[in-house]
């Protein structure tokens, strides 16, 4: 039964959640800046930023008015109508990013999804019956079914076999492994990487190592497909990571710190990879495609 005590006084444990984590016994009641407050009166430093996320800070003043403007103003409507603060939302993040239209969803690993569906839509389009995708030893893309098949984490995997198929994985920033793709090249429709890996530390690729896929991209007709989740939105100098290397990719994937806390996610398209969906081939409850576009 629900207990009436007021919600920041109230402390339960985790018997009601599943056990897919094992958090520190800490609870945090407040939250300013980057400073944290636990309830029992200890301030923290807030340095994990809620893993990428929270890039301006808790409770800004400016975040909470537009976010109580905008909840006494429309709540959730639905993709069968235009949507305007998406619209902006996706002109701005398009000139930030010099793309050209964006896909929004709740989620990091959603936006991938999406990147991944473009890229098999485009290999499909040329005539490649099994879609292959590059992806990097050491990558984090999430945690659906697709995404842990092209994250190379064999914790994350365990025990949720079959993985989903179409995915290479090469050593990242290895050159030599790009100069020999054998069979498999014909197959290969995308690379998906992040610019700096954020899970398995922080492994930035080398600008080569990144001009040289982009080069191979262009040369083979394969969408360069940057993974910005949590290198994006600021944390590199940078709108995206990708701007401090000379590259132009066909998409960029978005999400954690995009909201704040706010669950979003984005995927951006430019070029040939920005017409591949048409009206129905991709949606979600909240994700309110302006389907004239
Ligand atoms: C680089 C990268 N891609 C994708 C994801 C998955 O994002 P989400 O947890 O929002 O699904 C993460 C999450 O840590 C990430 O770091």
């Amino acid at each position: 039964m629900l207990n009436p005590i007021a919600a920041d006084t109230y402390k339960t444990d985790d018997a009601y959640l599943m056990g897919t984590y094992t958090p520190q016994p800490i609870y945090f009641s407040k939250g300013k800046g980057c400073w944290l407050t636990s309830d029992d009166g200890i301030d923290y430093l807030d340095a994990i930023s809620g893993i990428a996320v929270t890039n301006l800070g808790h409770t800004h003043a400016a975040i909470n008015a537009a976010l109580v403007e905008q909840t006494n103003k429309l709540w959730h409507v639905s993709n069968t109508v235009h949507i305007q603060e998406q619209q902006l939302l996706g002109e701005k993040l398009c000139h930030l990013a010099n793309m050209d239209n964006a896909f929004f969803c709740n989620s990091g690993a959603e936006a991938n999804e999406t990147a991944l569906k473009l890229a098999r839509l485009h290999g499909h389009k040329k005539g490649i019956k099994n879609p292959l995708v590059i992806v990097m030893s050491g990558a984090f893309h999430g945690r659906t079914l697709a995404m842990l098949s092209a994250t190379d984490s064999p914790n994350a995997r365990h025990g949720f076999g079959p993985l989903v198929e179409g995915f290479l994985e090469l050593p990242f920033n290895d050159m030599n492994a790009l100069d020999n793709l054998g069979e498999n090249k014909k197959d290969i429709v995308a690379v998906l990487i992040e610019p700096i890996q954020g899970e398995s530390g922080v492994r930035i690729a080398s600008p080569e190592y990144l001009n040289k896929l982009s080069t191979m991209c262009s040369d083979n007709d394969w969408l360069l497909m940057l993974d910005e989740i949590q290198s994006g939105i600021g944390r590199t100098g940078s709108w995206f990571s990708y701007q401090n290397f000379n590259l132009k990719p066909d998409i960029i994937t978005l999400a954690k710190a995009l909201g704040n806390g706010f669950p979003i996610g984005a995927c951006l398209a430019s070029g040939k990879a920005a017409s591949l969906f048409t009206p129905g081939s991709h949606g979600s409850t909240f994700t309110g495609i302006n389907y004239e576009r």
